[in-house]
């Protein structure tokens, strides 16, 4: 019966099957409540509680949640230190990747059964079975994406993306010191420069097993911080010349470092402070070799150069599509066991991407 019934269902285009028994195909929700894991207090761990299901709101659609990868913001909102004021209870998660199981009123191009990734960063809500979102921030994957490689994708490669290309206008062969190179966003970078733009890639990292792996994903070499160590390397590599591109995600004093290294005419990309210490740039540093500073942040490019957003987000999935880049997850956890996930990124655990499964 079963057999029979899977041959069925595969002869149907999978957009005008109703995924999920308790919705129809019209949007109407029959079942109340679904679980999401909820702050309820900074610097607890996550709980698993029932929510209901609200109505959509006008341009929003839902999304029966697979995957969602875990990212230093949900860490910074778990222990209470993000930049923006969260209030509890407070479910953190943004990128997000599954079905549509309803679409509100005024999207377009979105249907039910759509395979998607959304990058919630307003609400978050996706360490949970479902969540709404705007349509803005949601963006169809191909079937050759699975759901937890679409989960730990678009935030670090959108990123890296924009920075190296429109930001610092990487070239093929040019040199790129890459810091946390085996972070989240670090090994995206590292990723894009070496297989996509042929960059010659010097990564720095805390120790030599992530190291090794910064090399496996295509880095020319990858170093443990010795400020003494990765100056050599790179007058090494650049004839004292230095390196074109600085990729940096860390701030504090390996900034400072990585920022003697920067060539003549050399671009200098801020992404993001790791160490939680925001460097003070003394202005006349950049005069001896005239080096360009510059920050670059997707979710300011979201907030006011929405069709810069959308497109890099697509370049994203585009280039995973083609095999051109893949992104590297390094755990899995269960719903249940979020706690574990955040565990491993606030101690330096995790490597490329963690990600937590939805079943
Ligand atoms: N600009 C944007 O649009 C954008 C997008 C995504 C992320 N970000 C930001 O970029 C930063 C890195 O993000 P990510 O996804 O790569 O995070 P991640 O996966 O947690 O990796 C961060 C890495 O930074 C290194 N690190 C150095 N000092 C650290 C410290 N004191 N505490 C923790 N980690 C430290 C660690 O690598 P080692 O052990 O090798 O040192 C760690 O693995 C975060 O600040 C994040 O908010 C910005």
């Amino acid at each position: 019966m079963a057999t029979a019934l899977r041959r069925i269902l595969s002869r149907i285009p999978a957009n005008l099957i109703t995924p999920f028994p308790n919705f129809g195909g019209n949007g109407a929700v029959r079942h109340a409540s679904f679980k999401a894991a909820v702050l309820q207090e900074f610097k607890s761990p996550l709980k698993l509680e029932k929510y209901s299901v609200k109505k959509l709101k006008k341009g929003e659609v839902r999304i029966n949640i697979r995957a969602c990868g875990v990212n230093a913001l949900d860490v910074d909102i778990c222990k209470g230190e993000p930049n923006k004021e969260i209030k509890l209870p407070f479910v953190p998660g943004y990128e997000i990747c599954g079905e549509i199981i309803e679409v509100g009123s005024g999207v377009k191009d979105i249907a039910v059964g759509d395979r998607v990734v959304a990058l919630n960063k307003e609400k978050c809500f996706g360490f949970a079975e479902q969540c709404s979102v705007p349509a803005q921030d949601v963006f169809k994957i191909p079937s050759s994406i699975d759901f937890k490689s679409g989960a730990a994708l678009v935030e670090t490669y959108s990123t890296a993306l924009l920075g190296l290309t429109r930001r610092a206008e990487l070239k093929e062969g040019q040199v790129i010191l890459v810091t946390a190179a085996a972070g989240g966003l670090g090994l995206a970078v590292v990723d894009v420069a070496a297989n996509v733009y042929k960059a010659k890639v010097i990564g720095v990292c805390s120790n030599e097993e992530k190291a090794a792996l910064v090399r496996d994903r295509g880095a020319w070499a990858a170093l443990t911080y010795d400020p003494k160590a990765m100056l050599k390397t790179v007058n090494e590599v650049t004839n004292c010349k230095g390196v074109s591109v600085v990729f940096d995600t860390v701030g504090g004093e390996i900034f400072e470092e990585s920022l003697k290294c920067a060539g003549h005419e050399s671009k200098v990309v801020i992404a993001g402070f790791a160490s939680h210490q925001v460097p003070k740039i003394i202005a006349s540093s950049l005069l001896s070799t005239s080096i360009s500073l510059m920050g670059v942040s997707l979710a300011h490019y979201r907030a006011v150069n929405p069709e810069v957003y959308r497109n890099i987000v697509l370049d994203s999935i585009d280039m995973c599509e083609q095999g051109l880049v893949k992104p590297y997850i390094s755990s899995t956890v269960d719903l249940e066991d979020v706690n574990k996930a955040i565990e491993l990124i606030s101690e330096r655990k995790s490597t490329g991407k963690v990600v937590v499964k939805v079943s």
